[in-house]
């Protein structure tokens, strides 16, 4: 089909690399075939965060966030939620009614039956399992483990269909029975009647609003009719590559899937028919515990770049740790997640620094380009300095003192000079940029098709 969009989106780092951003550049593109576009999640739940700017009914602009909707929603397209969603109803819910309040959002949403509802006894499970552990995970509280354990346990998996049918009350209670043991470790003294209640009290209202929206689909055969007459879909991973409970850094990861070619399965479509885009942002940052080989806690860099990149978690607003690009994992994350492309976020942050980029590990007395299970033995080896600034015009910039993390104050500043980078493309980049993106699409061995310097919507030079 002319034009048709079909698209993947994941992470090749610990999550946080700007896929929201691109997700919804990819959404802005799909209008050209003035067919419908959905946005899928397929991973996750509300330990992703994606902050947005968008046009309220008033054309203010308004920050905008969703944790547990795809990132579509803030861009008035369809959603759907797979069947491998931790789906927290409640926060999905909240989000929604906050885009109808703000924008009027008035498209069609789907959801899979088949979908694991996450309560708030999970998120309480979270919180109890790291206090409980002697090394922590550092986990966004979000439930995920102790949700994914459950869908895993099969037994105490509630599906999306359970939740919005009348007998929802008495599977919840049979699932309350078989997990009593654990529950009993929250020390809540209430009796089993009374965490009933109170939890109907809350999921009643969302549960009869859910119905009422009609959304529960048979997903798989919804998206394939959806591809069929022509509409765009575009797949938004969640978390990064190396979060991945099986191919990530264990232990210090989430518990489910990420890996791109995961979400084929789930959601029924077929790989060969979807362009799996990476998204890495220049330099890796990360949140929670775990190692980062390049980890730069003594030149500054790391800190500097974190500091004009605002490197905060969305979802817990903690500070994010930055490090010196790191090909070595990143040639990895294409192979496991079969990338046809690399988009490279926030080359505008890194301007004026030095960069330095990770190509080889040195450990057990070899030098390779292999990501072992045990990445704290890893000494990295840098390419060498490679500068990736222009000239003068960041300086300004920094000088005048603007703060990078109000877009729009941004925008206006550097209009001109992004639009005009957009406009002539990858060739009138300034040359560090350039070599450096020569360099690292022959080490990973995977063409970078765009970067991305500003934080806003068309701020996304494409190469061709
Ligand atoms: P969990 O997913 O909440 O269980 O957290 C497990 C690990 O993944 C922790 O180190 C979190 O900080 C990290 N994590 C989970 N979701 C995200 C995300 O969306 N961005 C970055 N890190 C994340």
């Amino acid at each position: 089909m002319k034009n048709q969009v079909l698209e993947a989106y994941v992470g090749l780092q610990w999550g946080d690399e700007g896929k929201g951003k691109e997700v919804d550049e990819a959404v802005d593109r799909s209008k050209n075939n003035n067919k419908k576009t959905i946005v899928v999640r397929y991973q996750g739940g509300t330990n992703a965060g994606h902050t947005t700017y968008v046009k309220d009914k008033n054309n203010n602009i308004v920050k905008f966030v969703t944790h547990a909707a795809p990132s579509g929603l803030a861009s008035n397209v369809d959603i759907a939620i797979g069947p491998d969603v931790a789906f927290n109803p409640v926060a999905f819910m909240d989000e929604v009614n906050q885009a109808r309040k703000s924008f009027n959002y008035n498209g069609r949403i789907m959801i899979s039956e088949r979908t694991p509802i996450l309560f708030d006894y999970h998120k309480k499970l979270d919180a109890w399992l790291e206090t409980l552990s002697t090394k922590k995970i550092g986990t966004t509280m979000s439930g995920i483990g102790p949700l994914y354990m459950d869908k895993d346990r099969r037994s105490t998996r509630i599906t999306f269909e359970q939740y919005i049918s009348d007998k929802f009350p008495d599977r919840l209670r049979d699932v309350l029975n078989l997990k009593a043991r654990e529950l009993s470790a929250l020390k809540s003294n209430k009796y089993l009647d009374e965490v009933i209640d109170e939890i109907l009290a809350v999921h009643n209202p969302v549960r009869k609003e859910l119905r009422e929206m009609k959304v529960k689909e048979i997903l798989e055969y919804r998206l394939a009719d959806y591809q069929k007459e022509g509409n765009n879909i575009i797949i938004e991973g969640s978390q990064g590559t190396y979060l991945d409970v099986d191919m990530g850094t264990i232990p210090d990861t989430t518990s489910s899937h990420l890996l791109a070619p995961y979400a084929f399965p789930s959601l029924g479509l077929d790989r060969r028919d979807f362009k799996i885009i990476g998204v890495e942002k220049l330099y890796p940052t990360r949140v929670g515990n775990g190692v980062m080989p390049t980890l730069d806690e003594k030149d500054g860099f790391g800190k500097t770049v974190a500091e004009i990149g605002g490197e905060k978690g969305a979802t817990t607003g903690r500070a994010r740790r930055a490090g010196y690009p790191d090909w070595v994992l990143i040639k990895r994350a294409v192979t496991l997640n079969s990338c046809d492309g690399i988009i490279i976020t926030r080359a505008d942050v890194a301007q004026n620094l030095l960069v330095r980029p990770c190509v080889y590990y040195e450990y057990d007395g070899t030098k390779n380009q292999e990501v072992p299970l045990d990445i704290s033995k890893v000494k990295p080896i840098y390419l060498g300095e490679i500068s990736v600034q222009d000239g003068s015009f960041y300086w300004t910039l920094w000088k005048d003192n603007i703060d990078l993390s109000d877009p729009e104050k941004v925008h206006d500043v550097l209009k001109d000079k992004r639009e005009f980078y957009v406009k002539n493309g990858f060739d009138s980049l300034p040359d560090g940029l350039k070599k450096y993106i020569k360099l690292h699409d022959d080490c990973v061995g995977c063409k970078t098709i765009g970067v991305s310097i500003g934080p806003g919507r068309g701020e996304t030079v494409r190469i061709n």
